[in-house]
This record gives C-alpha cells, sequence and structure tokens, in this order.
C-alpha cells in the first residue's frame, strides 16, 4: 500500500443534507490498483489552505463495486479543511489524495451485521451496507441517529436501499423530532440501546456490530451490547469525532515510569532515519519528521489510524489510541503521532501491513 499522495480530479459532488459535501474522484488506469479499497476505509486528503499544509481523512461511502470512489466531507465548526471543502471544491479541481487506508472493514465471519451510525458517522456503514446489498451475503440492520429527518444525511439514498434490498432493513432515530415510535424518538445512549434490542431488533439475529459516530454514542452502545449479547472481537467501531478525555491508558502498564534516551530508527519506502528520543520528549512521528521523512499522518490526535506502523525491535508506549483493535497492538502496530520510545532500541516500520 501507498502513503503517497496522487493527485486525482474531482469528477462530481453533490450536495448532502446538514452541509455535507460527497465528493467523487476520478481514478486513472494507471491508479486503479493503488485505489482498490474495501468498504469501510478511508482516503485522506490534501490542500494547501492559506499556505498550510492541511490532511484530513474521510470516509469512503461508495461500494467497491460500484465503479465509484466517493467520500463525503461535513462542515463543521471551525472545520479548517471541511469548511474549505464545503465552499471551495468544484468539479476538475485536482487534489492530492492518499490511497485507501483503514482496518474499519466487514468481518468476513460475520452474517448478520448490525450497524449503528449517527450523523456522518454514516459514511463509511454506508459503503459496508451498499456492499452488502450488492452481494446478497448475509443481513444489513441500521440504526441510524440525528437530530431530524431534514438532516439525516444520505436519506433517500438509503431508503432506496431499504426498499430495494431484503436483506437491508433501517431503522431511523430522531433526538428532535417525533418519528411516530416512542422507542426511535431519543439520543443513542444505554437506555436506547436496550430499548432498541427489546423491542426493534428483538427478532434480528446479530453476530457482529459495527459503530460510528460520536464517541459517546459509540462507548454507550459498546457498554450496553458487550455486557448484554456480543463477545469484545464481535464489536468493530470507527470513531467520528476528536476525542474528549484521554481514556486510553498508555499501552502496557508495565511502561509507566519509564524514562530513557532511546535510538530510534524509523523506515519508509526502505529508507532508515536514525534519531535519539527520550520518552518524555515529542512522538516518534514528529521526530521522524523532524529528521526531514516524509511519513503518513492525518489527525495527529489517535483517530484516524494514517500514522500506522510496526514495530520491528524494542517498545513504546501510546498517550491515545482510538484506531487500533487490540489484536493490532498486540502484533505491535503503533500509532506514531501517539507513540514513545520505552526501550533503548527502538525500530518502527512504516513498510510493514
Ligand atoms: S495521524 Fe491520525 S492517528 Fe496518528
Amino acid at each position: 500500500m501507498s502513503t503517497n499522495f496522487h493527485k486525482l480530479s474531482i469528477s462530481k459532488i453533490t450536495r448532502e443534507a446538514a452541509k455535507t459535501v460527497a465528493i467523487t474522484f476520478d481514478v486513472p488506469a494507471e491508479l486503479e490498483g493503488d485505489f482498490k479499497f474495501k468498504s469501510g476505509q478511508y482516503l485522506t486528503l490534501r490542500a494547501d489552505i492559506n499556505g498550510e499544509d492541511v490532511r484530513r481523512s474521510y470516509s469512503i461511502c461508495s461500494s467497491p463495486n460500484s465503479g465509484d470512489l466517493t467520500v463525503a466531507v461535513k462542515a463543521i465548526e471551525n472545520g479548517k479543511f471541511s469548511n474549505y471543502a464545503y465552499d471551495n471544491l468544484k468539479e476538475g479541481d485536482v487534489m492530492d489524495v492518499m490511497a485507501p487506508m483503514g482496518g474499519f472493514v466487514l468481518d468476513e465471519k460475520v452474517n448478520n451485521h448490525l450497524f449503528m451510525a449517527a450523523g456522518s458517522g454514516i459514511t463509511p456503514i454506508l459503503s459496508m451496507i451498499k456492499d452488502i446489498a450488492e452481494s446478497g451475503n448475509g443481513t444489513a440492520t441500521l440504526i441510524y441517529g440525528n437530530k431530524t429527518a431534514a438532516d439525516t444525511i444520505f436519506k433517500e439514498e438509503i431508503d432506496a436501499l431499504n426498499t430495494a434490498n431484503t436483506n437491508v432493513t433501517v431503522h431511523y432515530v430522531y433526538s428532535r423530532e417525533d418519528s411516530g415510535n416512542a422507542v426511535l424518538n431519543g439520543r443513542i445512549d444505554r437506555a436506547k440501546c436496550a430499548d432498541l434490542k427489546n423491542y426493534i431488533l428483538k427478532d434480528a439475529p446479530i453476530d457482529g456490530l459495527y459503530l460510528c459516530g460520536p464517541e459517546e454514542m459509540i462507548n454507550n452502545a459498546k457498554d450496553y451490547f458487550s455486557l448484554s449479547t456480543l463477545e469484545a472481537n464481535q464489536i468493530h467501531f470507527e470513531l467520528f469525532t476528536t476525542p474528549t478525555a484521554a481514556t486510553e491508558e498508555s499501552k502496557g502498564g508495565a511502561d509507566e515510569g519509564i524514562n530513557v534516551n532511546s535510538n530510534v530508527t524509523v523506515i519508509i519506502d526502505d529508507e532508515e532515519y536514525e534519531f535519539l528520543l527520550n520518552t518524555e520528549d515529542k512522538d516518534v512521528l514528529q521526530a521522524a519528521q523532524d529528521m526531514g521523512a516524509d511519513v503518513p499522518f492525518s489527525c495527529k490526535g489517535g483517530v484516524c489510524c494514517t500514522c500506522r506502523a510496526k514495530i520491528l525491535e524494542g517498545t513504546a508506549k501510546m498517550d491515545l489510541n482510538f484506531a487500533l483493535e487490540e489484536s493490532e497492538v498486540e502484533e505491535g502496530f503503533i500509532l506514531t503521532c501517539q507513540a514513545h520510545p520505552t526501550s533503548e532500541t527502538l525500530v518502527v516500520s512504516f513498510d510493514e501491513y
């Protein structure tokens, strides 16, 4: 997988509800291999905004077999990139786009999928549901929370999927509008999850849960379903806002209190960058950038996973991790934007997947 940016031109711009714009890219034949994706993955976009290199990751909302490569960008308050994209981008513009990434993808072992999304968290989930509808494999049940029907991004498209496919079922939950069913009114908190499970999902078989939206909704749903019906490895999630609190413990309690001057080697595209880095100093990503390494990143907040790399030797701890699954951490993957060395030698590679 390539971590370089490629120039792609915008073939279509569509305005959606809630100040969201869907951007479709034209992928030239020579880049088709690079831009093959799985439903649920995201693209990192880069733009020069008033002289600043700004990067953000956005989930792909088209399905892998549709032949389209489309992301959805919701303009958020003070969002530098999202407002730039919403206000300025037009068909024919050329953007810097990184190849698709991300591990929030369908688990092949799962047959009956429950998807829960809130707001713009629908984006990767829409791609997954289209994928399931097109393949006809398994079932997809969607619980989609929004303030009102008018605020519901992709509502028309989702309604059409619901109508046209017997293996897709959709339930909207509104927090500021009466949906006509008390169970489908309100916010998706733990009590709402219990009501949904007991009434709306009573007869729905579920062997995999996919969550995407704000932290609070994800935590509520994770807590409820892990205590009631599902094992931890059946629950997958992707956070769609910057976390409000540093809730993730640094990895490996044994690392606490360690303070070493580490000889760090960062490998990217077969090139090696070596430097000394103290545990308490800057993160591995920043240190590598300071050495001139063209390392991939986007959010720098432990959310997007673009800076993921693998430890080949030594140990590191992370300040935050909202993106890597436990199994990935066990395999030695780290978010370099959150990582600090805890061993005298640390070798990290961006070339391992
Ligand atoms: S850059 Fe997003 S998690 Fe590190």
